[in-house]
């Protein structure tokens, strides 16, 4: 087991077993994924340290590409660089993410997830997914993920719930954190448990955007099992206590 594994605790029984991505996604469900990119990117090593500290599981990096998002963010290179036991949550808002998935795999992501609104071949990048092996560990498995804009019917999803593992709902449209939180996520997010309890899969069903400390225990209480939320923690003043108090309102 390596170093960064050990510092994670993340330990079953006396033989020191490596728990899959997936596991540690369920164990503490519901699980608090940090945005980082409103962090100090010039001390990302301290804001790591600092959500380590909190008890925080996932870093979620939003990877734009100036074209399916308006903005341009960070690639493969950032999430590599990130050197932390927390589960590195990588959010692909990018055209076209087929044979593109492997340099993230490569780079360490756990938790890849895309957008069919950006894909032609949505069901393919799934399948060239399951194929890869999480270049962390390969006990550590990736999780696939396929996220919703808001204006996306969630049936898209039904053709592809024998191939992922997560089901991210966007409460905002991508392009920037910050902004506020779309009402219409509540019924979204109840009808998304309605197909998974129909598929007889264990899929896991995340939330990202508008989160903040107002909402996340109303967004907990949905039953979700991810809760992304990033300029609510990093907002330039007390990224330790907010993250303390999303861990703790989320559990609630
Ligand atoms: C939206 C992104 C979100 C967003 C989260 O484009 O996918 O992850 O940045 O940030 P907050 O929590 O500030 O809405
Ligand atoms: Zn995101």
């Amino acid at each position: 087991m390596d170093e960064q594994a050990r510092r994670s605790g993340l330990t079953f029984g006396e033989h020191m077993m490596v728990p899959s991505a997936l596991d540690i996604l369920r164990e503490s469900s519901p699980v608090v994924s940090v945005g980082i990119l409103t962090a100090d990117l010039l001390s990302l090593g301290s804001e790591l340290a600092l959500l380590e500290r909190t008890g925080v599981k996932a870093a979620h990096v939003d990877v734009m590409d100036g074209c399916f998002c308006p903005m341009m963010t960070v690639g493969p290179p950032l999430i590599r660089a990130l050197k932390t036991p927390l589960l590195k949550d990588a959010h692909l808002m990018i055209d076209e993410p087929l044979n593109k998935v492997a340099d993230y795999v490569a780079a360490g992501a756990d938790i890849i997830t895309f957008h069919p609104e950006a894909c032609s071949h949505v069901h393919r990048v799934l399948q060239q997914m399951r194929t890869m092996k999480n270049a962390n560990d390969p006990e550590r498995g990736l999780v696939r993920g396929v996220g919703l804009n808001p204006g996306t019917p969630l049936e898209v999803l039904e053709p592809l719930l024998d191939e992922l593992e997560l089901i991210l709902i966007l409460a905002v449209n991508p392009g920037w954190g910050g902004q506020r939180f779309i009402a219409s996520t509540r019924g979204r997010v109840e009808k998304a448990k309605r197909m998974i309890a129909g598929s007889g899969r264990e899929i896991l069903l995340g939330v990202d955007g508008g989160i903040t400390r107002d909402n996340i225990a109303e967004v907990a209480a949905l039953g979700v099992d991810l809760i992304v939320t990033g300029s609510a923690v990093f907002d330039g003043k007390a990224a330790e206590a907010n993250a303390k108090f999303m861990l703790e309102a989320a559990r609630r």
